[in-house]
């Protein structure tokens, strides 16, 4: 069942380029995600509500959705929806992401928005589930059935689906003409390729790298811009099957209260995404200064400049693409910390996969 490999979770790791192709596919077959943006772009406020890895992908989807449009996005936490609930109108959009589409938090947001009269688009691996089925439109990541309760291609696969929504809407609200619409979606079209030279890029490192630090207390994950939500999934995927203490911040939050634990050693992962190299790098000499053990995961554009003790080299891509560039060795570090400590990555103590209960 595992095709020949010790846990799903690195069957799943590997699936990603083959999931992605049948994402991006399923996307260019037909009209729904153009009709979904055409709605979207015709609504006054954008909201995203998801939980867990979900989230983190609508983060990345908000960044997208901002930086093509100019229009803001407003991201939430299901289980905190209630709170923000008041602000649905009938001229409110509402993405909801859910893999598994059972979420309990998460149909709760649906179904408060849409009896307030909000659009809901739901981006979900199951089309059958309770949020497939009462979403008013409904965008299919097709990843195929994840297994390991670590969610990994559900994720890229969620962030795929959620870039060309924010292209498609682009090209809806009418800021990027036909020829960048293509372009960009052109650049989409290479995810697969992109996570399959990651995987081979990184792994060798992921999987001496673990050796090191398996033994740590914490670890914490720091980028800026696009590598914010990369980070925080990093630090999740991190916690949920190595029991390690994760955190992630944006880098130049790390200055205002969590640099106080850096001692001799304490690891320090940069996710660096583009134009953010500068700024960065002033954030690895901080934590170099106090002697963290900082680790850059970065493309070999500019890399002299940051100055880490370790850099792992990802392919050098677009904007676009670097989630797909940078998730694979987060992806292959937290496994294989796991595999060092003893640990089954498919059954993290604790976590079902999918959260029924509030
Ligand atoms: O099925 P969903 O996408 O709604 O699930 C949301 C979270 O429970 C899920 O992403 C969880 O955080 C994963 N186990 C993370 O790997």
């Amino acid at each position: 069942k595992k095709g020949g490999y010790p846990h799903y979770m690195i069957k799943e790791i590997y699936e990603q380029p083959l999931a992605l192709k049948s994402t991006f596919e399923g996307l260019i077959s037909d009209e729904t995600i153009i009709e979904a943006a055409d709605l979207i772009s015709k609504k006054d406020k954008i909201f995203i509500a998801a939980a867990g890895t979900s989230y983190h992908a609508g983060l990345v989807t908000k960044y997208f959705i901002e930086k093509i449009t100019g229009r803001a996005v407003y991201t939430f936490i299901s289980s905190e929806y209630k709170n923000i609930e008041y602000l649905v109108d009938n001229d409110t959009a509402i993405i909801v992401i859910s893999q598994s589409g059972e979420t309990i938090d998460t149909i709760k947001a649906m179904r408060s928005s849409k009896n307030r009269g909000g659009v809901i688009f739901a981006i979900t691996n199951v089309i059958g589930s309770t949020i497939g089925r009462e979403a008013n439109y409904v965008v299919p990541m097709r990843a195929g059935p994840e297994i390991g309760v670590a969610a990994t291609k559900t994720f890229l696969t969620q962030v795929l689906v959620g870039s060309m929504l924010a292209v498609n809407l682009g090209k809806s609200i009418g800021k990027i003409n036909e020829t960048e619409y293509n372009q960009m979606i052109n650049t989409l079209s290479y995810s697969p390729n992109i996570v399959g030279s990651s995987i081979s890029m990184t792994e060798g490192i992921m999987k001496k790298l673990p050796e090191r630090f398996s033994s740590k207390n914490s670890i914490y994950f720091l980028g800026r811009g696009l590598g914010v939500p990369l980070a925080y999934e990093a630090a999740l995927k991190m916690k949920e099957i190595t029991y390690i203490h994760a955190e992630a911040y944006p880098a130049g939050e790390s200055k205002h209260g969590p640099i106080a634990l850096i001692e001799k050693d304490f690891p320090v992962f940069f996710v660096v995404t583009k134009d953010t190299y500068e700024e960065i790098a002033s954030n690895i000499a901080e934590m170099n200064a106090r002697d963290a053990y900082t680790i850059a995961l970065a493309s070999e554009e500019k890399l002299e400049n940051l100055q880490p003790r370790l850099t792992i080299t990802v392919p050098k891509v677009d904007l676009l693409l670097e989630p797909y560039s940078l998730i694979p060795p987060i992806q292959l570090l937290s496994y294989y910390t796991a595999v060092v400590r003893g640990l089954d990555p498919d059954k993290p103590r604790n976590l079902a996969k999918t959260v029924t209960v509030e």
